[in-house]
């Protein structure tokens, strides 16, 4: 046991959840994984160039399709669990899990989640913006803008040695000042040597609880912010499309972070 056992076993000890070693990426297995988070980037900035009305979602997957693997890359969405796309793109109503297609034209006014997630040497990475699609209604500004400050305010509330749900009290509790509400059911993961690792991130969990935040791990911060209802039904012909039980607008921002000894830095957005 060295001195980061002993830390671990004792807040065990004490209650609190503590992720395993394997959990805390090495400096090796962390120079290797931004260098698969500076390509996500890339991809999203080769997306925000070109989006705009009169474009196809299909569209959207081919700049991303195209970007990554002239890069070297692999989109990580395409054929995981059969998702048959490279992206997911999530417009208006739908929360997440879009699914790209030529038939799906953006519109003047919507706002849209684009969710890129690379594969760099066989390291993963991820990240969502989202998009306005020429000129939107004050309804539609103003979720971007509340999500927008749910994960600056979930992002400070992180740091090393606190616990996951300090980021979820942040997020929550700006989401429901502003009359929005968070999805429980789905939420962030940890990433980098595989798509989704443990742990499940919470967005509506308490201060102070979850898992502890240890130097060396990777999540992702993607609150789901709804307009009404946080309840939602999935598409049942593809089994994947989330959408928002009342019709009402979802949006959704999603960093990756690493937690370090002194703080959290970002690693693609
Ligand atoms: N990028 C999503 C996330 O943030 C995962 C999408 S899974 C897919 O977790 F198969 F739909 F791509
Ligand atoms: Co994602």
């Amino acid at each position: 046991m060295d001195r980061l056992d002993i830390k671990l076993w004792t807040l065990a000890s004490k209650g609190h959840i503590v992720p395993d070693r394997s959990l805390l990426k090495t400096p090796d297995q962390i120079a290797a994984i931004k260098k698969s988070a500076a390509l996500n980037t890339a991809v999203l900035d080769h997306v925000a160039a070109h989006i705009r009305a009169g474009m196809s979602t299909a569209d959207i997957d081919r700049l991303v399709y195209d970007y990554t693997t002239e890069h070297g890359g692999i989109p990580a969405p395409l054929n995981y669990e059969g998702f048959p796309k490279s992206v997911c793109t999530s417009i208006n109503n739908v929360i997440c899990h879009g699914i790209p297609d030529e038939y799906e034209i953006l519109q003047e006014g919507d706002i849209i989640n684009v969710d890129v997630s690379t594969i760099l040497d066989g390291y993963f990475s991820d990240a969502s913006r989202m998009f306005a699609i020429g000129e939107i209604s004050e309804r539609s500004r103003r979720i971007l803008r509340v999500t927008e400050e749910c994960v600056e305010l979930g992002l400070k509330a992180a740091r090393p040695w606190g616990h996951l749900g300090d980021i979820a009290h942040a997020i929550n509790s700006h989401a429901q000042a502003n009359g929005y509400s968070v999805v429980e059911e789905i939420g962030g993961h940890g990433i980098g040597l595989e798509f989704h690792e443990e742990p499940f991130v919470s967005y509506v969990a308490p201060k102070g609880t979850e898992m502890v935040l240890v130097p060396g791990m990777m999540f992702t911060i993607e609150p789901m912010i709804n307009e009404g209802s946080p309840d939602f039904y999935i598409d049942e012909d593809n089994g994947w499309t989330v959408y928002t039980i009342d019709d009402g607008l979802s949006a959704q921002i999603e960093y990756m972070v690493l937690i370090t000894e002194t703080g959290v830095e970002v690693l693609t957005k």
